[in-house]
């Protein structure tokens, strides 16, 4: 599901430079709405490559990582943008906050976090890391 959803925008990824890495620490068969968590992936990586090319991250990224415990499915998705301003850092799961003041529609994550919090009984949640913004998504098993 994580390639097939890097594959949606592989060009424009390759297109700006965007390096992107995929960790799978174990490999496990999931019972879940696959078009549902692909759609989430996208908007999260779309977001990040926005941040991206938006700052002019000169060697921009992309990390996946996805991990196991003992009740739940965890997928981590980071970038090197520099973060999420700390101010609205709580508003971009808001309908309709963005800051991209044209191209924004301000429902992706929005939208992301409802199929997480509903459809998969999980948790979508972000922080800054030392390099950028780091989404996690937690499914129960
Ligand atoms: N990886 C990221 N780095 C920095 N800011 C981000 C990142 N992902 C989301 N954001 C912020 O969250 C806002 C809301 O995202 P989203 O709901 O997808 O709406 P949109 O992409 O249409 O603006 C974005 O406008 C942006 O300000
Ligand atoms: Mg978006």
């Amino acid at each position: 599901v994580i390639d097939n959803s890097l594959g949606i925008i592989k060009a424009s990824l390759k297109l700006n430079n965007i390096e992107t890495k995929i960790s799978i620490e174990e490999d496990v068969n999931m019972y879940i709405y696959v078009s549902e968590l692909k759609q989430v992936l996208v908007n999260i990586i779309k977001n990040a490559k926005d941040a991206i090319i938006e700052r002019n991250i000169e060697n921009g990224w992309i990390h996946i990582e996805f991990k196991v415990d003992k009740h739940h499915y965890i997928i981590n998705i980071e970038d090197n943008a520099g973060g999420i301003e700390k101010e609205y850092i709580n508003q971009v799961f808001d309908p309709y906050f963005s800051t991209k003041s044209k191209n924004g529609t301000g429902l992706g994550l929005y939208m992301s976090k409802m199929i997480i919090d509903e459809h998969f009984n999980g948790l979508l949640v972000v922080k800054n890391s030392e390099n950028g913004a780091k989404f996690s998504i937690k499914i129960k098993k």
